[in-house]
């Protein structure tokens, strides 16, 4: 397969097997991407990455743009070599936490202004900077500038971030170059289907015209602006519709989307593509995934249960820890509490578009779906 070759291996109805072929490796979907914002993938090393056979890892731009700063991971080899992870890698660009972590952040067709939440220092990109440090850092997926509007929010305001997105969608295909990485688009439009459509319209068009003008198109499409704050029954009006609206010769991305049963039901719609800190960010407070629902390992009911967190689990923490011990770690806030629940937590949703991926190569995903949907462990949905 050639770079950014996109096959399709099998369908299972709206669920896809796809694999996607980067210059760090094929990844194979349906897939979960862990989080690794700051070039770390909180408490797990490149190594235990690898044996958790994670295949694509996520970076921030916002993050690395301002710490260390992308002259130095670019001097470093750019981030793969600076994390010692040679698998594929993808950074968000960042646009997403300007909004989220920023408390003054000016907006203007050209770009965005804000201050750095490491030391105040004003900070000004423009689609054309995003996508100059985004290819500093080397990642095999860049992410276009984007803007996500709040829920619940002003149809007229969801309607001008759909237009500026497509406005620096066009921007950032025009301006990235680097021939190892592509570039994803992302849609926006909040939870109205019609301003959904006119986002994958006008990416679609983007891309017709840079064509035409020898330029290049999208490696694959994010689906931004979900989760973020509305019901999952909500997401779900218009999230199949959108998804199976764009082409579907590329991977279709649902960005920050981590419950294990959103999954199920997204792969079910046609995404390919997820991540989320939900298992690193939740195993640090304390909480598991298992195959009987979601653990507090705070619980008292477990001081002296000393068989394993998950017996259904094949994960190292699951076959080298009990209940008990876990629990010790968590109590005492001891760091090694939190590491051996995000590798299970990490392994739980690898694991689980593993075998989502085998019932779509085996044609039967509605079996699994509905399998997984009657087992305890969709019930904390
Ligand atoms: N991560 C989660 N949602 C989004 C989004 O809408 N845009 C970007 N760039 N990243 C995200
Ligand atoms: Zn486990």
């Amino acid at each position: 397969m050639a770079l950014f070759d996109c096959v399709c291996e099998a369908e299972s109805g709206h669920a896809r097997a796809l694999a996607y072929e980067t210059a760090h490796g094929t990844f194979r979907t349906p897939m979960f991407m862990p989080v690794g914002t700051s070039a770390t993938v909180k408490g797990v090393t490149a190594g235990q990455l690898r044996d958790l056979q994670s295949q694509v890892v996520l970076a921030n731009t916002y993050h690395l743009s301002l710490r260390p700063g992308a002259d130095v991971v670019e001097a470093a080899g750019g981030v793969h070599t600076f994390m010692n992870y040679d698998g594929p890698m993808l950074t968000d660009s960042g646009g997403f936490q300007v909004f989220s972590l920023a408390d003054t952040v000016k907006l203007d067709a050209d770009g965005l202004t804000f201050r750095s939440i490491y030391d105040g220092a004003k900070v000004r990109w423009t689609p054309e900077d995003n996508m100059r440090i985004q290819q500093q850092l080397g990642a095999d997926i860049a992410m276009q500038l984007d803007q996500c509007a709040p829920y619940p929010a002003e149809r007229a305001f969801v309607a001008r971030a759909v237009d500026l997105s497509a406005s620096w969608a066009r921007r950032c295909l025009a301006a990235h170059t680097r021939p190892d990485q592509t570039l994803f688009g992302i849609v926006q439009g909040g939870m109205h289907l019609d301003l959904r459509l006119r986002s994958v319209e006008a990416l679609c068009e983007i891309e017709k015209e840079s064509l035409a003008a020898g330029g290049r198109r999208f490696g694959g499409f994010g689906i931004g602006g979900y989760s973020v704050g509305e019901s999952h029954e909500v997401m779900f009006e218009t999230l199949g519709q959108v998804a199976r609206a764009l082409p579907k010769d590329r991977p279709r991305y649902l960005m920050g989307v981590g419950n294990p049963t959103t999954l199920v039901r997204a792969v079910r719609e046609g995404v390919d593509m997820f991540d989320c800190v939900l298992p690193t960010r939740t195993a640090r407070m304390g909480t598991a995934f298992s195959s009987t629902g979601r653990m507090n390992l705070r619980n008292a009911k477990y001081t002296r249960d000393f068989g394993p967190l998950d017996p259904a689990c094949t994960c190292p923490t699951c076959q080298n820890h009990s209940r008990a011990y876990l629990r010790h770690l968590v109590k005492q806030n001891e760091m090694l509490g939190g590491i051996l629940l995000s590798l299970h937590n990490l392994h739980y949703l690898l694991d689980l578009m593993r075998r989502a991926r085998e019932a779509v190569l085996a044609g039967a995903y509605e079996d699994f779906y509905e399998e997984w949907m009657a087992s305890p462990a969709a019930r904390d949905y």
